[in-house]
């Protein structure tokens, strides 16, 4: 069984998240998503989110491409998970392009094209949650 992990915040989950996550399990046959929490969001992307981690899991979770949910918490546990869940491809939309590519002496490391024109901060500016 091929497993791959993705990770992010998926505030506020939209088409471009849901065209992610397809082709993220596309690549193998069990994908599990590393989910920031909120006091990661907080302290390290400096974002705030509209839903609660717990929130967002429960989304994450009834999406049919997602097979497991897990918390991120920190930069650096990411070693730690792709040898714990044994992983043999690590993906992340092309936004952070090159910035993992110091797993790939760990497994496969892929960065999928992102969706055009849709992102959680444009749907906050848009529906005013966010100046
Ligand atoms: N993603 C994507 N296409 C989009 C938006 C996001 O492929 N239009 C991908 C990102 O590249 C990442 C994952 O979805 O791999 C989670 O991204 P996240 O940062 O949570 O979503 P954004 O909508 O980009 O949120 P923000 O505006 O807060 O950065």
């Amino acid at each position: 069984m091929k497993r791959v992990i993705t990770y992010g915040t998926f505030d506020l989950l939209h088409y471009g998240h849901i065209n992610l996550l397809r082709r993220a399990r596309k690549l193998g046959d069990y994908l599990i998503v590393a989910l920031s929490t909120d006091e990661f969001n907080k302290s390290s992307k400096n974002k705030v989110c509209y839903f609660t981690y717990k929130e967002r899991k429960q989304l994450l979770e009834s999406v049919r491409y997602v097979d497991l949910v897990i918390p991120e918490e920190n930069w650096e546990q990411k070693i730690r998970d792709v040898k714990e869940y044994h992983i043999d491809t690590f993906v992340m939309g092309d936004d952070w392009k090159g910035k993992f590519d110091y797993l790939k002496e760990y497994c496969e490391v892929v960065y999928l094209p992102r969706t055009p024109e849709i992102s959680t901060t444009k749907m906050k500016r848009e529906i005013g949650l966010q100046s």
